[in-house]
């Protein structure tokens, strides 16, 4: 017997009813990013290993052991992307978008990759669907990005059940001195910590942050707070964006542990969370980013942005909604071969009324064809014989209700409505 291969660890086929939940997510996404004025950028999977080092940072999780990274024939240092801003910071520098007027609003979808250790809702190729805003450093930017990932949330049918949760984490001005105030209160407690905290505690104190060992969570509870060491600008932008969620009514907390797991940003971040979806529930995470354009050798140029894990996504969704609003389905079976070419454009007639159709014809006798049409869940069946092609007409028979009826082919249009 031949070896039959499998999928590597963490790396999933994505088919049947995973497949339409995320074809949805992706459909939305993409419908509502144009309504808001962002524009889809297409990125590559494989990028210089240095772009994410410099972006994430080194000190972080992803780039200091998740990253999929190799030499390629070259001997290039290359990555499998492990997120999306980094390239699409360099694709908006690479492609001169800075020197237009500072108004750029781009999406993406597709696949990243991330060498964790897998787990329900954590994997290592998984999927985003991501937005990046450039030019503003308005809180205003903030807040609309906020509600765009709301009002996605709310077509997909999740919206009441997740979270929001926002933070700042300050910028240049503000954040050495919260990290000196954060050492001192660690130090005096570095028993308390694991011994990664321990490692990272030098290399960048606000990713003890990110532990998930509870003794670490509860030593860092009496820690000082970030939300009262900010800036006079940071908790100006904070108390903005605050305000402006309150005012239209989107729910949130303020959760001061949330420092998100990469080093690029400064100033508002959010997450959104799925409690019911266990440890890894955080369906969307993002924020503001308005050093990394200058880091990477471009003009200051301020930018906001966040990405949706559409595998999560789709766990909350299969969680939460109902799952049974499938689309109607038809098969069109024939008695003999003679009605085959008959049969073959009626099927095209059905699908240029937009409803999806199975031919049958050539699956054997008229019972097999009915089973076939059964275990396909159709809706209905077209039936047709020599009595069908000489009237010019089609007998649709529902399949709940065993109901047959009769029709002309010029009325085929009330098809749409025969439900
Ligand atoms: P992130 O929080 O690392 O942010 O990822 C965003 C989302 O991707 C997470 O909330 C989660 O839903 C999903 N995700 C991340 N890792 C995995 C995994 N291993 N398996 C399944 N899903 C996962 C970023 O990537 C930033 N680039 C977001 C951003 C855009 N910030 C500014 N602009």
């Amino acid at each position: 017997m031949e070896e039959r291969f499998s999928r590597l660890r963490g790396f999933q086929d994505i088919l049947g009813e995973d497949e339409e939940i995320f074809s949805e997510i992706e459909e939305v996404f993409r419908k509502t990013a144009k309504l808001y004025g962002f524009k889809e950028i297409r990125l590559p999977i494989l990028e210089k290993t240095e772009l994410f080092v410099r972006s994430i940072g080194e000190a972080t999780d992803i780039v200091s052991k998740e990253m999929f990274t190799f030499q390629d024939k070259g001997g290039r240092n290359v990555t499998m992307r492990p997120e999306g801003t980094a390239s699409v910071v360099r694709a908006f520098l690479e492609n001169n978008l800075h020197q237009n007027p500072s108004y750029h609003k781009l999406f993406y979808i597709g696949p990243m990759f991330r060498a964790e250790r897998p787990q329900a809702g954590r994997l290592r190729q998984f999927h985003q669907a991501g937005v990046e805003w450039f030019g503003l450093d308005d809180p205003i930017v903030d807040f609309e990005t906020i509600s765009f990932v709301m009002y996605v949330l709310e077509k997909l049918g999740i919206k009441d059940h997740s979270e929001l949760a926002i933070n700042s984490v300050g910028c240049k001005e503000c954040v050495p001195n919260y990290k000196e105030k954060l050492k001192v209160y660690v130090k005096a407690n570095i028993q308390n910590f694991c011994d990664t905290c321990k490692e990272r505690f030098d290399r960048n104190v606000l990713r003890l942050f990110d532990c998930k060992v509870t003794s670490c969570q509860e030593a860092l509870r009496s820690a000082p707070k970030i939300t009262d060491n900010l800036c006079q600008t940071c908790k100006k932008h904070f108390d903005n964006l605050s305000d402006l969620l309150s005012k239209f009514n989107i729910p949130f907390t303020i959760d001061t542990h949330l420092v998100r797991g990469l080093d690029y940003y400064t100033r508002n971040v959010f997450e959104i969370r799925v409690k019911e979806l266990g440890a890894q529930n955080a369906i969307c995470g993002g924020g503001r980013y308005n050093n990394l354009v200058e880091e990477f050798g471009g003009p200051y140029t301020p930018a906001f942005g966040f990405a949706m894990g559409i595998e999560r996504t789709t766990l909350a969704i299969k969680k939460f909604t109902n799952k049974s609003k499938k689309k109607r389905v038809l098969s069109v079976c024939v008695i003999s071969e003679d009605e085959i070419e008959y049969g073959i454009k009626i099927s095209n007639l059905l699908r240029e009324k937009g409803i999806t159709t199975y031919f049958l014809g050539g699956y054997g006798k008229i019972s097999k064809q009915m089973k076939i049409a059964n275990s396909l869940g159709s809706d209905e069946v077209v039936i047709i014989g020599e009595d069908e092609i000489r009237n010019n007409t089609i007998t649709l028979k529902k399949m709940n209700t065993g109901e047959q009826i009769k029709l002309n082919i010029e009325d085929i249009d009330k098809l749409s409505k025969l439900v």
